[in-house]
């Protein structure tokens, strides 16, 4: 499957735009005054899956930066959704990717936004959330809800910004995710995204897998899940 020129095109001077002003209105939230580029999308992404039906889960989309990445990925295969806080973006992302299922919600209800669906799990997490803004039980919450909701053999991704990367919300960040994971990759410096940022792809989560309550039926993955 292809995207229309207008789905791919998610860093035009629209989006742009879009973000700015929402910077203003929530800066806390959305954190960026600019979507992320596809230097970065690629590398927060590069764990879905080419193959299988599998549950991919977004959290913190925007106007899409990522959103289109995996699209791209899962040429219409799987299930695709992208939980995203503000209004004004998800309805952006709903009118932009019509096969995206967008979820207007908190990522800490993630288990609940799953459940809802009757999806018991994802096979891989992706993260556009602004992770050293939260406090530091934060993000121990959400990381466990992330942990807990991934398939054994599945991938979380997170990004961070470089001139940040030594900053306390950053570093106690990449401590919380050893808590949770037992594999943390941190990657290189993506100097073409503006801010530069980097990459960190965390697998085998410590977590016991739980089922979410009143979920169950799983959109049967072939890929990153088994
Ligand atoms: C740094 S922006 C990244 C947006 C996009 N993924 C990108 O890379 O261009 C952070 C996004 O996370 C969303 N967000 C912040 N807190 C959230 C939360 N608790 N639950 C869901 N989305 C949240 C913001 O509204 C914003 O869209």
């Amino acid at each position: 499957m292809r995207l229309t020129a207008r789905e791919d095109d998610v860093t035009d001077a629209w989006s742009r735009a879009a973000f700015l002003r929402e910077y203003v209105r929530a800066p806390f939230s959305v954190a960026a005054v600019t979507p992320s580029g596809r230097a970065l999308a690629g590398l927060v992404t590069a764990p879905v899956p080419h193959r299988g039906d599998p549950v991919i889960v977004e959290l913190g989309a925007g106007t899409g930066a990522f959103t289109a990445a995996v699209q791209r990925r899962l040429a219409g295969r799987g299930h695709h959704l992208a939980i995203e806080i503000n209004e004004r973006f998800a309805g952006v992302l709903a009118a932009r990717f019509p096969q995206v299922d967008v979820a207007v919600a908190d990522a800490f209800r993630l288990r609940e936004v799953l459940a809802g669906r009757g999806l018991d799990r994802a096979d891989v997490i992706v993260s556009g959330l602004p992770w050293a803004a939260f406090t530091a039980a934060r993000q121990d919450e959400l990381l466990s809800a992330v942990a807990g909701a991934l398939a054994p053999a599945g991938a979380f991704t997170a990004f961070g910004y470089t001139l940040f990367r030594a900053a306390p919300g950053a570093r106690r960040l990449r401590r919380a995710l050893g808590d949770h994971f037992e594999e943390v990759v941190t990657g290189r410096t993506v100097w073409a995204n503006l801010p530069p940022a980097f990459v960190h792809i965390c697998r085998r989560p410590r977590e016991p897998w739980l089922p979410s309550p009143g979920g169950g039926c799983r959109a049967g993955a072939v890929g990153a899940g088994r």
